[in-house]
């Protein structure tokens, strides 16, 4: 057995969710942790796309179970078009298979209408979130005035923390961003009936993972967004509300340190970020664009076009230490496919000085120009290629790059967006023994 977490070491839409699809294989449970609905994934199976943005991607595999986690902001209106969505394509969405956490923060109207107006008041400094509302919710858990899961199937208890936020949430729309006021009889109606369709669902995440650790089942922790993101460790505050990071997934499923046996970085094989913010290798003119187009690389969730830019190692290397990660994933290598020659930024040049770490100040950041190394690239179609030592050797070159400048092995290396353009190294699922010897994990009694 073993529980494996998985996280972005980017800006996040580094292709977590096929790699989280493709583990679930192996996996008895799978589990989201933090963010909400500002998550998208893309997963293409059977020639078919589907789109997530609540339901962990492991809902895949009918005979899983999924779970939302306590560290997950929920809005239950899109989780259950989701489901809806799902049943339509013939896969089942049941309390067998899908578990959510009593403790779950619900995204309510107000916080969407909040996370939209104070956006449109910033302008030009807009963080550029997905305006669903997620930071507004995570500001009411941390405040302790917000609606948990659990308040949603009690009409009375519902009933008593909706009046004493909306009164609050209403007085600052109207009076301090001049939007109209919410009607709390609607918001009352509509939530309570979500609180009915979900209730079978709900149940206590925490226990149900220990019980499924004592019984040696497999776990696997899916994050979403990336650690450039992360609320504390990212480039705030253009940053999500939430800790990205693999430290979370204990916090935000309710299991203890000591149960986690690795932790895997999916690092895309250069860099996009959607939203503002500094972006030290951001590609602006036509090498940018060509990754923009042949990576496809717009946002599952708001369609905006990502920036793209050169694989920028400073941040994955801020991953590694951030994580404590035992094993790389490396996505969308075939992107790069055609492009004569290939950078790798391997530091940063800050006002002068050499910096190999992304630093606290947004300022600093902002004047931080990568140092590139070059490496020659490679023209032969990859994704049908299986093994490592059928890729050409200019691929391989940039991929012992990566593993040399992080100093942690590639355990896989997805090469097309189908579950078999993958080739795998080593599964983490498999080599328990490996993983921590390799990961050094401190977590491990
Ligand atoms: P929020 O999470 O909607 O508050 O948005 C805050 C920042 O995080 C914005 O720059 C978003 O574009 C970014 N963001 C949130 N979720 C994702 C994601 O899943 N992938 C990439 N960027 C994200």
């Amino acid at each position: 057995m073993a529980n494996v977490i998985i996280v972005g070491t980017q800006w996040g839409d580094e292709g977590k969710g096929k790699v989280v699809d493709l583990l679930s294989e192996q996996a008895d449970f799978i589990v989201r942790f933090q963010g909400g609905n500002n998550a998208g994934h893309t997963l293409v199976v059977n020639g078919k796309k589907h789109i997530f943005h609540l339901i962990p991607s492991g809902i895949l595999h009918q005979d899983k179970k999924c779970m939302i986690g306590n560290g997950v902001v929920l809005d239950p209106g899109v989780l259950i078009e989701e489901m809806d969505r799902l049943g339509e394509v013939g896969l089942r969405v049941t309390p067998d298979n899908l578990l959510i956490s009593l403790y779950t923060h619900v995204i309510m109207p107000y916080h969407r209408a909040l996370d939209l107006a104070r956006e449109n008041r910033k302008g030009r400094t807009a963080i550029g979130t997905t305006g669903r509302g997620i930071g507004p919710c995570y500001e009411d858990k941390v405040g302790r005035g917000g609606i948990r899961v659990h308040d949603l199937l009690d009409s009375a208890a519902f009933s008593e923390k909706l009046a004493r936020n909306i009164e609050e949430k209403n007085f600052i729309l109207r009076n301090f961003f001049q939007h109209e006021a919410l009607d709390p009889a609607e918001i009352m109606d509509e939530y309570l009936a979500y609180g009915e369709r979900l209730r079978p669902f709900a149940g206590n995440v925490s226990l149900q993972l220990q019980e499924a650790d004592a019984q040696g089942r497999n776990i696997l922790f899916e994050g979403a967004q990336g650690t450039q993101l992360d609320i504390d460790h990212g480039t705030y505050p253009y940053v999500t509300s939430s800790n990205t990071v693999a430290g979370n997934a204990c916090c935000g499923a309710g299991i203890g340190p000591t149960r986690i046996d690795s932790v895997l970085g999916v690092v895309k094989a250069y860099t996009t970020r959607v939203g503002g913010g500094p972006f030290p290798s951001e590609l602006l003119g036509e090498t940018g664009e060509h990754i923009r187009k042949v990576g496809g690389e717009f946002g599952a969730t708001t369609g905006r076009p990502r920036r793209c830019g050169w694989l920028d190692m400073v941040v994955v290397n801020s991953a590694v230490r951030l994580n404590g990660l035992g094993g790389l994933v490396i996505t969308k290598l075939d992107v790069l496919t055609g492009i004569p020659v290939l950078k790798i930024g391997v530091s940063y040049n800050c006002r002068g000085s050499r910096l190999d770490i992304v630093p606290a100040e947004l300022d600093a950041l902002e004047a931080c120009e990568p140092v590139l190394e070059e490496f020659p690239g490679w023209d032969e179609d990859i994704e049908k290629v299986r093994t490592w030592v059928d890729l050409p050797k200019n691929a391989k070159k940039y991929l012992e790059a990566i593993e040399q400048i992080s100093g942690v092995p590639i355990r896989i290396i997805s090469i097309g967006p189908s579950r078999d353009a993958t080739i795998i190294l080593k599964d983490p699922f498999n080599d328990k023994a490996a993983q921590q010897l390799l990961s050094g994990n401190i977590y491990d009694g």
